[in-house]
């Protein structure tokens, strides 16, 4: 029998859309009838822990209009456009001013208006809040482009040894100095850039997958994103796209063709889409007897729920990762859950890997502590 510790006490590191659908996905985990499943969700137990066993301890924010709040008022607090899908109750965890650096630069700072704590707050503030909170887990949903602010998080976390969830393609879980550090601390570290639960990525890739299977050379192909949340709208600053596009880059050239000169973009902020995203994606081969093949799709999701759906999987490795002593980059479950993981794989041995893990360390006799404080006991 293992002995768990209770729920899994989770930060947030930037309260806009994603966390906000986060947050609604949790919520509605937590008022399921018996019996009753949610759409979407690949893995109802991971480790021993369902959904409804996350539980938000702790908000870091510069917005001025949310810092402040209940977490479940500032989800819904303008700019997010996520949809709203449910009343969330309050959450009795108010946001915090988290430090700024360059959290807000480019567009950003047309929309958001920072609280002045936090041009004053340090990186050690965020350590002493995520002790105090007793967090097991930090995401950090901050916004693309915001490498010195996405640092800080990530360097709090490790020193209040809490586990760090890149969801942003800042590099945290590809930088060599984080990913020793990491490990040296005992500390889980997943990253980077949180791949979408059925997105542009993994829909492109898995057809690379499928052409190649079948032996066809892949000769030219385009992945094309537009949106109009606050996320395509930082994007369209220029300079605060590099990481995301490297990012994209990576994960094609994971999964089998050169992209350094394929176009994977965010390619444009089209306000009235709103939390929509809309993917054109085109791929053109040369099959037998060197016949021509192509093919086009196009792809409209809705775009924060899509990262909602990775983030509860990867909120479950993390914790379970502590819980059996595995420290540094977990890079089993990388590929599946990220864009720009260490390792690279490609569809299907990305999904292989991150099933091995899930296999691993779920479906055992669990038991929960009333105390967080005890270890797990490996008895059978
Ligand atoms: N499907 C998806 O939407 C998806 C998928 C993969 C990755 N991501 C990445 O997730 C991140 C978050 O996306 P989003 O749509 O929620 O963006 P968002 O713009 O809605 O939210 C970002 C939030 O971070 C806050 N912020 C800015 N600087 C901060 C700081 N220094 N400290 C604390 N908070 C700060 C902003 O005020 C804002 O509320 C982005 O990096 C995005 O690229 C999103």
């Amino acid at each position: 029998m293992f002995i768990l510790p209770n729920n899994i006490r989770v930060a947030i590191a930037g309260v806009g859309s994603c966390a906000s659908s986060l947050i609604q996905l949790v919520a509605m985990a937590k008022r399921e009838e018996a019996g009753q499943s949610l759409s979407g969700i690949m893995h109802e137990e991971i480790g021993g822990y369902r959904i409804k066993d996350i539980d938000f301890v702790c908000a870091f924010e510069v917005d001025q209009r949310k810092v402040g709040l209940d977490l479940a008022d500032a989800a819904f607090t303008e700019p997010n456009i996520a949809k709203k899908h449910i009343d969330i109750p309050l959450q009795n965890v108010i946001v915090t001013a988290g430090p700024l650096l360059d959290g807000i630069d480019g567009h950003l700072s047309q929309i958001i208006r920072p609280a002045e704590q936090a041009r004053q707050v340090e990186t050690k503030y965020v350590t002493k809040k995520l002790r105090d909170a007793q967090a097991d887990v930090l995401v950090c949903y901050l916004p693309t482009g915001s490498y010195e602010a996405v640092r800080a998080y990530a360097t709090a976390a490790l020193e209040a040894k809490v586990a760090f969830i890149n969801a942003t393609p800042e590099p945290v879980a590809t930088d060599s100095y984080f990913q020793k550090k990491f490990l040296e601390g005992g500390v889980p570290l997943l990253g980077d850039d949180l791949r979408s639960h059925l997105g542009a990525t993994t829909l492109h890739t898995a057809l690379i997958e499928l052409f190649q299977s079948r032996g066809i050379e892949i000769t030219n192909t385009y992945q094309l994103n537009f949106g109009g949340n606050s996320d395509f709208f930082n994007l369209s600053s220029p300079g605060r796209s590099t990481s995301k596009q490297k990012s994209k880059r990576n994960a094609l050239n994971a999964a089998g063709i050169d992209a350094s000169n394929v176009s994977a973009g965010p390619n444009g902020y089209i306000q009235y889409l709103g939390d929509n995203k809309v993917c054109y994606l085109r791929l053109e081969g040369r099959s037998i007897l060197e016949s021509p093949i192509s093919l086009e799709l196009r792809l409209e999701v809705e775009d924060s729920p899509n990262s909602a759906g990775v983030v509860i999987n990867a909120i479950r490795v993390a914790q379970t990762s502590k819980n059996f002593g595995l420290s540094g980059v977990i890079d089993e479950v990388c590929s599946l859950l990220f864009k720009s993981p260490r390792y690279g794989a490609t569809e299907s041995e990305a999904l292989n890997h991150f099933s091995n893990f899930v296999r691993k360390y779920s479906g055992k006799e669990f038991f929960r502590l009333n105390s967080k404080e005890e270890k797990i006991d490996e008895r059978d």
